[in-house]
């Protein structure tokens, strides 16, 4: 994770230690939730991401689930392949507004459309998968690797033979 990232991170975990919960829950899943159990069970079997692994099976049950329905370069079907799952944030395990954490889940062979947003943002890899920024090459971080967003920068992600798992934070 690049060192932008660890710090955004970092901010997002201190504003975090002041609990905030607006009581808002969501309760839809939808069909790409349901390769997480396996995928964080392969995320378990890392010794380093064991307890991630257990932290996430545990929250899992009470995420807010969210789809991306629009934006250029997604693949085809790319919504119904892809899901994200919101921990901290409207609506999530613990509903607020100040800071979003949570994980997008993609089936395999699965594009993300391009996005961007005004807040800077980290993403942890907790699977094999690629990330782009703007109209660079895709890059392959690996495990514990990832990405970090400048405001307004456009970015994706996309899997490749296996399920792609990504955590992601921001200050709102
Ligand atoms: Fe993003």
């Amino acid at each position: 994770m690049p060192l932008e990232g660890r710090e955004l991170a970092e901010k997002v975990f201190v504003r975090l230690d002041t609990p905030s919960d607006d009581g808002q829950r969501a309760g839809t899943r939808y069909p790409a939730c349901e390769s997480l159990e396996a995928t964080i069970s392969a995320l378990a079997k890392e010794p380093q991401f064991r307890d991630i692994a257990a932290a996430l099976k545990a929250v899992e049950p009470m995420l807010r689930w969210r789809r991306r329905k629009s934006g250029p370069n997604g693949s085809p079907g790319y919504v119904e392949q892809h899901a994200n799952g919101i921990i901290c944030g409207p609506g999530g395990a613990e509903s607020r507004s100040d800071v979003q954490l949570g994980l997008t889940i993609m089936l395999p062979q699965t594009r993300y459309p391009d996005h961007s947003h005004l807040p800077e943002e980290a993403y942890p890899l907790l699977s094999p998968g690629e990330f782009r920024q703007g109209d660079g090459e895709w890059v392959a971080p690996g495990l514990g690797g990832g990405i970090f967003n400048t405001p307004n920068v456009m970015h994706a992600m996309r899997s490749g033979a296996s399920p792609f798992l990504a955590l992601w934070c921001l200050l709102v």
